[in-house]
C-alpha cells in the first residue's frame, strides 16, 4: 500500500504537467492572434476603415456606394458582377483577419501595393467618383498604417 501510492503519485504528478503543457502549447498560438486581432481591429475601425469606407469598401466589403448609375439596367449587372469578383478576391469590410488570398501578410503586401502604385481602385472608378480620391495626407497615413501592421503580423508568422 505504501508502496504503491509513492510510485503512482509522481507519475500521475507528471502526466498532469505534460497535459498542462499540451493544452496551454496548442492553446496559446490562437488565443494570442485572437487578441493581436482584437487589438488591431480597434484602431482599424476607429481610424483606417473610415477612410477607405467609400475607395476600396464599395467593392472590397458592404456596398457602401449606392451611386445613380447602378440603376442603369446594363450597367447595374456589370458593376454588380464587378463587385462580386473584387469581394470574391479581397474582403476587409469586417476587419481583421481580411478574406484573401494567402497570409494576412500576402494580404497586406499587395493592400500597400496596390495603394502606393495607385493600381486600386480601379481607373474608372475615379472617372466616376473624382472628389474620394485620397490626398497625399490620407494616402501616406494609411500606407503606414498597413505596413506597420503588416510588421507585426509578420513576427507572429500570420
Ligand atoms: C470599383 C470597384 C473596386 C474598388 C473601389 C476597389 N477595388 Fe480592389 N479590386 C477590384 C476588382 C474587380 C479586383 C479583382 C481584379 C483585379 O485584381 O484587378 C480587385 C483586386 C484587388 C486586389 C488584389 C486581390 C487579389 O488577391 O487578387 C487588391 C489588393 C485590391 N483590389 C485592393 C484595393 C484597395 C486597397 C482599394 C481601395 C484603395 C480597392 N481595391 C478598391 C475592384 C475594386
Amino acid at each position: 500500500m505504501l508502496y504503491r501510492s509513492f510510485v503512482l503519485r509522481p507519475v500521475s504528478l507528471r502526466l498532469l504537467v505534460v497535459a498542462i503543457i499540451q493544452f496551454f502549447g496548442f492553446q496559446l498560438p490562437s488565443l494570442s492572434s485572437e487578441l493581436l486581432y482584437r487589438e488591431i481591429n480597434l484602431k482599424y475601425f476607429s481610424q483606417v476603415r473610415p477612410l477607405i469606407e467609400k475607395n476600396c469598401l464599395s467593392c472590397h466589403g458592404q456596398n457602401t456606394l449606392n451611386p445613380w448609375y447602378r440603376d442603369l439596367p446594363i450597367i447595374d449587372g456589370y458593376i454588380n458582377s464587378h463587385i462580386e469578383e473584387a469581394k470574391s478576391k479581397l474582403e476587409m469590410g469586417d476587419g481583421f483577419p481580411f478574406k484573401g488570398n494567402g497570409k494576412q501578410t500576402d494580404i497586406l503586401w499587395s493592400v500597400v501595393k496596390s495603394i502606393e502604385l495607385e493600381r486600386m481602385p480601379p481607373f474608372n472608378f475615379y472617372l466616376m467618383h473624382k472628389k474620394l480620391k485620397f490626398n497625399k495626407k490620407q494616402k501616406t497615413f494609411l500606407l503606414n498604417w498597413f505596413k506597420k501592421t503588416r510588421l507585426i503580423l509578420l513576427k507572429e508568422d500570420l
